[in-house]
C-alpha cells in the first residue's frame, strides 16, 4: 500500500506547483515583446544621457512597428531618424517620455541621432536600427 500512496501524493504536489505556477502567471503584468522576435510591433525603451543613447543597437525584422519610448537622465535631447522623417524631442529627466515610431520598409541600417543641442558631446549621440530579413541578414 504505501508503494502505491507514495506515486498518488507525488501527483498531488505536482499538481499544486502547477495551480500556484498558472495562478502567478495570471497575475504578472503583461510581458513585453522581445527585440528580435518577430511580430507587427515592438516597443523598445531607451534612454538619452549626455553623451549616449542606452541601447545604441535596435535590431527589428523588416515591417515590424518599432515603438521607441525615449526618456532622458539629464537634460532635453532630441532623437531623429536620419532620412526617414522621424524627429522627436525627449523631455528632461523626471518629465516622462516621449515615444517615436518607425517601420522600416527595407533591410538595412538606419542611423539616429540626437537633434538638440545638449553640449559638447552632442555630435556623438547617435545609435543605429538594424532591419533584418525574417530570415536573420541585415542585407
Ligand atoms: Cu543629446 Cu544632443
Amino acid at each position: 500500500m504505501p508503494a502505491r500512496i507514495r506515486p498518488a501524493l507525488l501527483l498531488m504536489a505536482l499538481l499544486a506547483t502547477a495551480v500556484a505556477t498558472a495562478t502567478r502567471a495570471q497575475e504578472a503584468p503583461p510581458v513585453q515583446a522581445a527585440p528580435n522576435q518577430a511580430g507587427p510591433e515592438q516597443t523598445v525603451e531607451v534612454t538619452a544621457e549626455r553623451f549616449a543613447f542606452q541601447p545604441s543597437e535596435i535590431t527589428i525584422p523588416v515591417g515590424t512597428t518599432l515603438k521607441v519610448v525615449l526618456k532622458s537622465d539629464d537634460t532635453t535631447h532630441g532623437f531623429r531618424i536620419k532620412g526617414e522623417g522621424v524627429n522627436v524631442q525627449i523631455p528632461k529627466r523626471g518629465r516622462g517620455t516621449i515615444t517615436a515610431t518607425f517601420t522600416p520598409a527595407k533591410a538595412g541600417k538606419y542611423t539616429f541621432e540626437c537633434s538638440r543641442i545638449c553640449g559638447a558631446g552632442h555630435g556623438f549621440m547617435r545609435g543605429t536600427i538594424v532591419a533584418v530579413e525574417p530570415s536573420g541578414e541585415a542585407k
